[in-house]
């Protein structure tokens, strides 16, 4: 629980000088059996009434002082613990006036000192991250990549050197977040999957015999750190217990990395690496489990290392903006909302449990493109969605398009 305390919590009366602001009643916030303390003004002039009052008894304490001594008791009612209860209200249900305030002023000020430091950065919607070194591994821009609000937190927490795990179904958009922010700022990447296709070795190096030599080979973690590449780990909650182990110790801002296998090297983090995570199962997605079979439960302290998002699949409007900026006038407005509308009723469906396959931004664009080639939603479809997902879902998912899109009688007459 937040006290509240008057503005001065130090054990010095100075909070209490405009006498007209000493009068009303002080009761302690954890305490009920403290009773409160009622100040009034006395008849007599300069002077004050102290009141002590306990729920139930007779008032025990009952007196007339001056300002100074009046100032001395506050002094002490504060150091106990008691507060000015506002409009009679209970103080345990105080709220604080000008937190909302305070806090507003401070993002304004750090805005400004980010506007400073603006120089040599790159403006990622409302947030810049330092340019990077540019090299053979930092992502192709997608130019109809759209970096939605909700990209804003995540590049702050990249600025901030800390640990990022996007967390969503598949396809709403956690790796290429992070590609299209490297690629904008040309920024190097490593991508490592845990889903079957990383061991400990890939992952943080091994011996070889190479002409004869038995030589070390970095994994992609000490590549990373040495040469300050992004390194996204996805599907991370697919990673086997050794490898998580390695990452923890390099989660922390500054962690270092030991190679116990290369006789105990410390590999310290150059200033650019970052690493992110991404997974579908994780923490607040854990109740989807079910739908992304073999990922394993996080634990809580691995948990709490990282700044953890839930990226959800962009909203129509902005996915039919995605639509229009991947494809230009070959795809009108219309038929960008309509095909945006689709996308959303098949994960509402998906999300009623009544498709068992998401329906991706990645889907969505792919059937798009393959719809511009044939000409025909459905014998897009085909490929792009029907043959991936069992007979019901097609189905369902057929119905669906059909109650959005008319069927063009005109050619089949
Ligand atoms: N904000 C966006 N703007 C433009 N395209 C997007 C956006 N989000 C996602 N996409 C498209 O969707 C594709 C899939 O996104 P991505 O691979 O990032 O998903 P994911 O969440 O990492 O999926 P998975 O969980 O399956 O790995 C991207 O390649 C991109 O084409
Ligand atoms: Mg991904």
């Amino acid at each position: 629980m937040t006290l509240h305390r008057p503005s001065s919590a130090s054990d010095q009366p100075a909070a209490f000088t405009h006498d007209q602001a000493l009068i009303g009643d002080y009761a302690h916030p954890l305490d009920g059996k403290a009773g409160s303390w009622q100040v009034s003004r006395s008849e007599r002039p300069h002077l004050y009434r102290i009141q002590h009052r306990l729920a139930d008894r007779p008032t025990k304490v009952d007196t007339v002082v001056d300002l100074e001594n009046l100032q001395a008791k506050l002094a002490k009612w504060q150091r106990e613990g008691f507060v000015k209860r506002h409009d009679g209200r209970d103080p345990s249900t105080f709220a604080h006036p000008t937190f909302m305030q305070d806090l507003r002023e401070a993002g304004t000020r750090s805005a400004q000192l980010a506007d400073v430091a603006d120089r040599e950065r790159v403006r990622i919607g409302n947030v810049s991250l330092p340019q990077g070194a540019g090299g053979p591994l930092v992502p192709a821009v997608n130019p109809a990549y759209l970096f939605a609000s909700r990209s804003d937190n995540v590049l702050r927490d990249v600025d901030e050197n800390r640990r990022v795990m996007l967390i969503g179904h598949t396809g709403t958009g956690k790796t290429s977040l992070i590609e299209q922010a490297a690629a904008l700022c040309r920024q190097g990447v490593l991508r490592a999957n845990m889903n079957g296709q990383t061991s400990v070795g890939d992952f943080v190096g091994f011996w070889t015999v190479k002409g004869g030599e038995t030589v070390w080979v970095d994994g992609v973690l000490p590549i990373a750190m040495r040469q300050g590449l992004w390194l996204i780990v996805d599907e991370i909650d697919f990673a086997e217990p050794a490898i998580l182990s390695v990452l923890t110790a390099v989660l922390e801002p500054g962690g270092q990395l030991l190679l116990k296998e290369k006789g105990n090297e410390i590999i310290a983090p150059h200033p650019a690496f970052r690493l992110f995570g991404t997974a579908n199962a994780v923490g607040a997605m854990s109740r989807f489990r079910h739908l992304y079979q073999g990922a394993n439960l996080m634990n809580e302290a691995f948990l709490d290392r990282w700044r953890v998002y839930m990226i959800d699949y962009l909203s129509p409007e902005d996915e039919a903006t995605v639509l229009r900026q991947t494809f230009g006038p070959s795809v009108s407005e219309a038929m960008a909302h309509t095909l945006a509308a689709i996308a959303a009723d098949c994960r509402a469906a998906f999300l009623r449990e009544d498709l068992a396959s998401a329906f991706s931004t990645r889907r969505l664009l792919d059937w798009t493109a393959m719809m511009l080639r044939t000409g025909d939603p459905e014998t897009a479809a085909g490929p792009t969605i029907y043959a991936k997902v069992d007979a019901e879902d097609a189905a369902l998912i057929s119905s669906i398009v059909r109650h959005h899109i008319a069927v063009d009688n005109d050619q089949d007459a």
